[in-house]
């Protein structure tokens, strides 16, 4: 019998997150997942403040550190996997650092994990997601189209050119006064909206990629909110406008990605799977369904804890990582933090 445990760390935004992960022949098993959300600290301006972000990291990693391995059983580990990029360098600097003393007082060796192919991979933690599969990746940071077709083994089709979609629905949510975060906010006031009532421009029409675009809904909602928006109706309706707007752009492209993919494989009934904070949307959600049931893939969402960002998920790529290089793989002193390496 074999098994892999492992520790992850991830601190390259506004989240400081500690997870043990281990899979065994009966399958992965998260065996403890703690997350400590710095949203309150930077609510009152309205977005990340990186100093604030860097300097919270440092003051509870160690705990929760301690926490996670206590809420494991105290495991033992047989790998330390970090997050080390792309995010704020503050940190990433903090949990990297975090990491690497970590992994050369307990010996062990270390990966650096993209946050990137955390999210990638983040629904094979409770699901037995065969590669290849599509993945929509919608958070704060991110917004693209991947063809995952193994471990290390991903084809970008498309991206954001400009904002991505949690950072639209924050952005115009501000501007309509619903605070910070936005998104949940801007859910919540569309219900009740009628979003037909503006008309929003649709973004990138013609080109026929599987890019993205939000800047323009945002400078139109803004000009929209100052103009024409004087009671909660108005409100409601310009954020379900909003909505059905994002959601229409996610869903071109997520089908046109569908069609791509379709020619470069033949697999049947491919998974399409939706990561990222943004996935929690259950209007975005509903529309992305259809789209993958008429081209004949099955939507999967993580849980809503592995969704957003967390460290099971980076814990879950190292995890990965190490089991295609092979339990032992000697340092790689070239290219350091991209391979495991002995501290
Ligand atoms: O994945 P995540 O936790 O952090 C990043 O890696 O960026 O995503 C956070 C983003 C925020 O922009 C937030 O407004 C958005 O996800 N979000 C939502 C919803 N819940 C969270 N956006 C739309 N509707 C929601 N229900
Ligand atoms: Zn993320």
């Amino acid at each position: 019998s074999s098994s892999l445990t492992v520790l992850g760390i991830e601190s390259s935004c506004d989240e400081t997150a500690v997870a043990v992960v281990r899979r065994d022949d009966a399958g992965t098993h998260v065996l403890s997942s703690v997350i400590h959300s710095q949203v309150m600290q930077h609510k009152a301006f309205g977005g990340v403040v990186p100093e604030i972000a860097a300097r919270s990291h440092v003051e509870t990693i160690d705990d929760l550190a301690r926490q996670a391995l206590a809420e494991a059983g105290d495991p033992g580990l047989d790998l330390v996997a970090a997050t080390s990029g792309p995010g704020l360098i503050g940190g990433v600097m903090v949990g990297l650092s975090f990491a690497k003393g970590f992994a050369l007082a307990r010996d062990l060796p270390l990966i650096g994990i993209n946050h990137l192919e955390g999210h990638a991979l983040s629904a094979r933690l409770t699901e037995d997601v065969q590669f290849p599969f599509l993945l929509l990746l919608i958070s704060g940071g991110h917004c693209q189209l991947l063809s995952v077709k193994g471990v290390g083994d991903y084809e970008r089709l498309g991206t954001t050119i400009d904002d991505a979609a949690g950072e639209a629905f924050d952005k115009i949510a501000k501007v309509l006064g619903l605070g910070y975060p936005g998104g949940p906010a801007l859910e919540a006031c569309a219900k009740t909206g009628d979003a037909s009532r503006f008309t929003l421009p649709r973004a990138l029409l013609g080109r026929k990629d599987c890019d993205f675009s939000f800047s323009g809904l945002k400078t139109a909602a803004a000009l929209i909110a100052h103009a024409e928006v004087k009671t909660e109706q108005d409100r409601a309706d310009l954020c379900a406008g909003v909505q059905a707007a994002i959601a229409r752009q996610l869903v071109e492209r997520s089908d046109r990605a569908m069609k791509l993919f379709r020619e470069q494989t033949t697999v049947t009934d491919p998974a399409f799977v939706v990561a990222g904070g943004v996935a929690a949307n259950l209007a975005l959600r509903a529309a992305l369904t259809a789209t993958a049931e008429k081209n004949g893939f099955v939507l999967k969402a993580p849980p809503l804890k592995y969704c957003t960002d967390n460290a099971a998920m980076i814990a879950l790529a190292g995890l990965e990582h190490y089991e295609k290089l092979g339990k032992g793989a000697l340092p790689d002193t070239e290219t350091g933090m991209s391979t495991i390496a002995r501290p």
